[in-house]
């Protein structure tokens, strides 16, 4: 594959929460690698912020040991790495005091594309989008990138929204959803829009059922204080999984461009049933031999937070209605595999007999890992024995069909180029994530009302038993997770 890397504009770029964990494991490298590629102007300047005083030089140098800790020996080599380290500056900032903003503001160069990164609990996107402006920082070329989770509900979401809308316009506001930045799940649109293939096929009359599983294999690890108050369907259904169902269920936009995306996508939100509590089925991983259980793990014994979550959920728009899209997620499962599998209809009538073996036609996309496609086909089985079918994969690895050698970008490499050149696509709008919250919120006050404790699930496995029903009973099944 020949990768095009098209250079960006000079910009400064500011991280809030330059030391915590997303900037040392996500942001800084990413930026390391677009720089060693070409893309990032030896011009531009990576200004970390944070709470603690500290010289640039020291900063520096744990921003090495993180490249050296999240990049590895595959990353940029030494001479480039030091080269982008040239590019980074820092300066204590208190977020919600007046210490460093002058020295902030003096850093500022008038004219060139400022993108301030809030790497930090959203408690404090408000102080500091009120210091951007009181200090002046807040121009025409300015962008805000803030991460999840934005808000815990539709309230606090709408909340956040207004904090962020009295300081920037939306087209200034990046709202990461790092599975838009995913190089397979931006290429769900090329399948779908990109092929006359699927299109004629892409609805209700010819799909039978949509399942989107995203299985992780590790716990909640050091992540319990936030995970304990969030659970999978905050963490990672309201937005992950939401953004995935909206890629496979939107309307073709008229164009790729952002608002274009993002009203269609809206579109889907707001035609999502709700989901009524026989269609949701809540797991909490257990105790293995050689793992806590979740309970243990977050430090509460009563917890009833849900690490897994399984749900049948229909749209009722023309396109869909009638199509169940089956959604999981959970952590501790038994591989860590993504996929969206389509499952088509049978075909009205076999003309090989009422007994010839059937298998409906499946196109699953891989997102992660061994990222690809595999359409189920069916076929004569060659040789002699009459008319014998079979279903075969029609499978492609992208990593071989584009050549072996090729980096498959991280999704944060993407996002933040796309800030810089002002590019809202693959980035969440306000009313969007309002919506999101507005389907979700029910659901987890359909829990809180009843007081339902999530089923417990072995460590290693696929998930509670009631899962399994909750798709039996549709006779269908789950796809395995391996
Ligand atoms: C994050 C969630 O947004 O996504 C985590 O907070 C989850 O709980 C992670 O582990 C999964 O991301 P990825 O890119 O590893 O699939």
């Amino acid at each position: 594959m020949v990768a095009r890397v098209i250079p960006v504009d000079p910009f400064d770029l500011v991280i809030f929460g330059a030391t915590g964990d997303l900037a040392r494991r996500k942001i800084l490298p990413a930026l390391c690698r677009r720089f060693a590629e070409g893309q990032m102007p030896e011009t531009a300047r990576i200004i970390g912020a944070a709470r603690s005083a500290m010289s640039t030089e020291t900063f520096r140098q744990s921003v090495r040991e993180a490249l050296d800790e999240f990049l590895g020996a595959s990353g940029p080599d030494a001479a480039r790495r030091a080269a982008f380290l040239e590019r980074i500056h820092y300066i204590a900032v208190d977020a919600t005091g007046d210490s460093g903003w002058a020295d902030l503001a003096a850093l500022q160069r008038p004219g060139i594309v400022q993108a301030f990164y809030f790497s930090v609990s959203p408690s404090l996107f408000g102080p500091l989008a009120e210091r951007l402006t009181r200090f002046g920082l807040v121009t025409p070329q300015s962008r805000v990138v803030v991460e999840k989770p934005f808000g815990e509900n539709l309230e606090t979401a709408r909340a956040l929204n207004r904090t962020l809308a009295r300081h920037f316009a939306e087209t200034q506001i990046y709202r990461i959803d790092h599975y838009l930045g995913k190089e397979t799940v931006q290429n769900l649109m090329a399948v779908r829009f990109a092929n006359i293939l699927f299109e004629p096929l892409w609805n209700a009359r010819f799909v039978d059922h949509v399942q989107i599983t995203v299985a992780e294999t590790v716990g909640v690890g050091g992540r319990g204080a936030y995970y304990d108050k969030s659970g999978a369907m905050r963490d990672m259904v309201q937005n992950h999984l939401m953004q995935l169902l909206c890629l496979i269920a939107m309307e073709p936009p008229h164009r790729f461009d952002p608002d274009a995306v993002r009203d269609e996508k809206l579109k889907v939100i707001n035609a999502l049933d709700p989901v009524r509590p026989s269609q949701v089925v809540r797991g909490q991983y257990a105790a293995g031999p050689d793992s806590a259980s979740y309970q243990a793990e977050v430090e509460d014994l009563q917890s009833t937070t849900e690490s897994y979550v399984a749900l049948k959920v229909g749209i009722s728009n023309w396109r869909w209605k009638g199509t169940p899209f089956y959604l999981r997620t959970g952590k501790r499962l038994r591989a860590r595999a993504s996929e969206i599998a389509v499952t088509f209809r049978d075909p009205p009538h076999s003309i090989f007999g009422e007994d010839a073996p059937w298998k409906a036609n499946t196109l699953v996309i891989r997102l992660q890992p061994d990222e690809g496609m595999t359409l189920k086909v069916m076929i004569k089985e060659p040789g002699p024995g009459g008319m014998r079918l079979k279903d075969v994969a029609l499978d492609m690895s992208f990593a071989d069909a584009l050549g072996g050698e090729t980096h498959i970008p991280d999704a944060y490499e993407r996002l933040i180029m796309d800030v810089i050149r002002g590019n809202q696509t693959l980035f969440m709008r306000g009313d969007e994530v309002e919506a999101a919250w507005a389907w979700t919120d029910p659901i987890i006050a359909g829990w809180q009302r009843t007081a339902d404790r999530p089923m417990p699930y072995d460590p290693g496995s696929s998930g509670p038993d009631s899962a399994l029903k909750l798709i039996h009973q549709d006779g269908r099944s789950w796809r395995e997770i391996r």
